[in-house]
């Protein structure tokens, strides 16, 4: 019999995926959101996908009220901790805010949980972390929070340094760090995928919105950097490899801190993806080469060798079965 376990940001692009996963391999799984970036209609797609609709509380990790009813009425097993902000540039324009949610919003958690008794998290972290490095291949063992270019990178890296604090003060806390690599793609129904609020930033809703007619062409951020044809290199993982990570992470949790990349160790350039989504579109993507974008590295992946050795989970899709899926998801939004 598998726990339970709470799922905040369970609505979004990563915790739906999520989601679907872990019901689908028997957990009983609660969402808490506050739908900020993410919208109700998400629910009734999982209920199609796995039949399962899961209990939802709309609340705001700063609620610390709301957070307390909610595990004074339900034991949870683990909670996994997807909520926070998340837009690079806008965490530049507005890092009160950003530190406000993703921290203090976490703090709030990691209180609540302890106070009820709960303590086992995983926390959704972003290869960010690591900042600038001498080699572009990231291991877990390298430093992080150096050269960070943004607020809501350091809002990761805060995190992490106040779950491995928590871990050393109360030794019963099981924590895992999961620093993801880029993710991509959609759910193979059609019914998820990425669909922020707002006006996105990362490569792939922009790539869609080209594809929907929402916007003339891609604007590339520089084709001069030092890599094989100039653009930047990015290790894209599909969404549902990620998401069953956070299954095998389930399986293996211990006292004190584990920390994974999860990433596919394979690095592919802006110029591969925009071939990748003709491809799977039969169309062309109309581009355009504009100036690089402040604080972007050339190049970097991840090692994923201990995911692998110790978790047995390693990426399974391709960048090609992540174009295919998000061409899926994009024919099932026009027909809604
Ligand atoms: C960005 C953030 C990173 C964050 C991650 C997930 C920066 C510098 N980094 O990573 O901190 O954890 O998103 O949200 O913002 N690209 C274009 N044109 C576009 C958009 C992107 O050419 O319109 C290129 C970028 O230069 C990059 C690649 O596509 O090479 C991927 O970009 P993006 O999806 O924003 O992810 P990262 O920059 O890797």
């Amino acid at each position: 019999m598998n726990g339970k376990i709470l799922v905040t940001g369970g609505t979004g692009y990563i915790g739906s995926h999520t989601v679907v996963e872990l019901l689908n391999a028997g957990y009983e799984v609660e969402i808490l959101d506050n739908l900020f970036n993410s919208k109700i209609e998400v629910l009734d797609r999982i209920d199609r996908i796995t039949g399962k609709k899961p209990k939802f509380y709309k609340a705001d990790l700063l609620d610390r009220v709301a957070l307390d009813d909610i595990f004074a009425n339900t034991k949870y097993d683990s909670v996994i901790h997807f909520a926070g902000l998340k837009a690079v540039g806008e965490s530049v324009q507005k890092p009160l805010e950003y530190y406000k949610n993703n921290v203090d919003g976490t703090i709030n958690l990691l209180q609540s949980m302890q106070e009820h008794g709960v303590k086992k998290i995983i926390f959704s972290s972003s290869a960010t972390v690591y900042g600038v490095q001498e080699s572009p291949e990231y291991v877990e063992t390298m430093t992080t929070g150096g050269q960070l270019s943004n607020p809501y990178g350091r809002t990761k890296y805060f995190i992490e340094e106040i779950m491995k604090d928590l871990c050393t003060a109360d030794p019963e806390f099981q924590v895992a760090l999961l620093r993801y690599f880029n993710p991509i793609g959609a759910h193979p129904s059609g019914l998820l995928g990425e669909d922020p609020n707002g006006i996105p930033n990362n490569l792939m809703p922009i790539v869609m919105q080209v594809a929907r007619g929402q916007r003339e062409k891609l604007g590339v951020y520089g084709n001069d950097y030092p890599t094989k044809d100039g653009t930047c290199r990015r290790d894209y993982i599909h969404v549902v490899d990620l998401a069953k990570g956070h299954m095998a992470m389930l399986d293996h949790m211990q006292p004190g801190v584990s920390i994974f990349n999860l990433g596919s160790g394979e690095p592919n350039s802006v110029m591969e993806i925009i071939a990748a989504f003709e491809k799977a579109s039969g169309k062309e993507l109309p581009y355009e080469v504009v100036a690089r974008r402040a604080g972007d590295l050339p190049e970097f992946w991840a090692n994923p060798a201990k995911a692998k050795a110790e978790l047995s989970w390693q990426t399974e899709l391709t960048i090609d079965d992540a174009m295919k899926d998000t061409l899926n998801f994009i024919s099932h939004e026009s027909k809604q």
